[in-house]
This record gives C-alpha cells, structure tokens and sequence, in this order.
C-alpha cells in the first residue's frame, strides 16, 4: 500500500479531499494512505516558530529549515521519497505520475507558503516538483495533486481500463466520450457509437484520439513513434490543413 505524508502548515486545507470521492474510498479499501503532518507540531524555541524573515532584507517569510527536517526525519523511512512542492521544481506530467505509481517508495510531500523554504532544504529532499509555470499560495493544492494522479493509477482504485486510455498515457489525448440524450439542441452523438459494433467503436476512438492530439496537443505527436496507421492519418490531416 502506498503511503503519502504531507507535511503543512495548514492540515485544515485537506479535509475534503480525504473524505470525497475515490479518494475516501481508495482510503477506506487500505488502498493507499494519507497523513497530514503539521509543520507547527515541529516548530523550535520558546516562540514555537516555524518560519521567520530572510536574510538580506526582503518582502515575506520563509520556512524555516529546522521544523521542516525534524518532521521529514519524524517520518522518514528507508521507503521514503522526499518531495519539495515549488515552481522552481521539474514540470509533473502523467508519465512521472505513472513512474511513481509503479515505485515501491512511499511519498512525503513538503508544502512550501509564503516566500518559499530555507533554500538548505534542498539538501534533505529527492526530487522537486512543479504543478507548472505559475505560483500558488502554497503547495498544498500542489501536493494533492500529486497524490490524486497517483492514487487513481494505485491497484484497484480504478478500473484499469478506465485510465489506459487516459490523456498523456500513449502521448495522445483521450478519445471523445458522450452520454445521453442522443441528441441535444441538435448536436449528436457520433452514430458509429451507437451502433453496437465494438470493432468499429474501437477503431473510431483510436482516430479521434490523435485527430484531437493533432489538432489540441501537436507538440505530443513531435517525439511520439506512429505506427503505420498512424502516419496514415496524420499524412491525411495535414493534406487537409493545407
Ligand atoms: C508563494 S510560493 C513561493 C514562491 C517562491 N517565492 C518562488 O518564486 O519560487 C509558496 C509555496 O507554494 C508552493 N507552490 C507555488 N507554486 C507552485 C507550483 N507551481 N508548483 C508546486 N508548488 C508550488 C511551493 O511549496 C512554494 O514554496
């Protein structure tokens, strides 16, 4: 089972996202495991301080180095991968979330606020992650998730099926999906879905998935390998663009 510990200053923030959903269920069924650690419970001096001005003069307070290792060193297995949540950090895809998934190690999630860490932190960690090129509060929204794209690929906390086909997992977006009614204010449902014939829905899905990825997500096709079908299409889908 995999665990993840997640060390922040505000445990408050993730009460729903433990009791929701897949998340509660995969929680319940011992699938995965989730401990939220406050930073506070591991703050130094009489002042119980956990984060205090820099050095050098400057806007906002930093995290303090001595509460966060003494919580990371609380927690720390031989198991245990230590993960810094920060813009600085390499960009999380779905092939990262697949690779953690598929590790045995169990992850500690450090959320970051205000004006960041002690730097020296980077001395304790494995690995730095970024949601993207923008910067939230907190890493709290961060690390969830984190732990949501790896949760959901966990054994058995979803039908396998259910996220073979996902976006990213073969360097393609997902195929388009549609439910009733059949028709609404005149646009409808594809007809091959409706047709019962599983080779031709399946058949049909496979183009759609990198007629989208070629028109929402080229980039992807760059450094994708095409198979032989798949040149194909993307021969006939740049003929039309032209
Ligand atoms: C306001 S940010 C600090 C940003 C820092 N001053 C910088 O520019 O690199 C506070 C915390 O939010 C988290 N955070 C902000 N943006 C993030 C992102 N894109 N990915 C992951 N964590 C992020 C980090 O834990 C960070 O320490």
């Amino acid at each position: 089972m995999k665990k993840f510990t997640v060390l922040t200053l505000f445990p408050e923030m993730f009460a729903g996202f433990v009791t929701t959903s897949i998340i509660k269920k995969a929680l319940e069924r011992k699938l995965i495991a989730i401990e939220i650690v406050d930073i506070r419970d591991y703050s130094v001096g009489k002042h119980h301080q956990v984060d205090d001005y820099q050095y050098g003069g400057g806007q906002g307070m930093v995290l303090m180095l001595e509460p966060l290792v003494k919580a990371i060193r609380a927690h720390q297995t031989s198991n245990s991968l230590v993960v810094l949540l920060t813009p600085q950090g390499q960009t999380y895809q779905q092939k990262m979330a697949v690779n953690l998934a598929n590790d045995k190690a169990d992850l500690i999630l450090i959320c970051g606020h205000y004006e960041g860490f002690d730097e020296r932190i980077l001395h304790y960690v494995d690995l730095e992650l970024s949601l993207g090129d923008y910067v939230l509060t907190g890493g709290e929204l961060a690390s969830m998730v984190v732990i949501d794209s790896i949760a959901r690929l966990a054994t058995d906390v979803i039908n396998p099926e259910s996220h073979q086909n996902d976006s990213f997992s073969e360097e393609l977006l997902d195929y388009p999906v549609y439910t009733k009614p059949v028709t609404f204010e005149g646009h409808e449902v594809p007809a091959v879905l409706l047709s019962g014939h599983h080779q031709n829905i399946a058949q049909w899905r496979e183009f759609k998935a990198f007629e989208k990825t070629f028109y929402k997500r080229p980039d992807l096709l760059k450094d994708k390998k095409l198979s032989e079908l798949q040149q194909k299409w993307l021969a006939e889908l740049e003929q039309k663009e032209n």
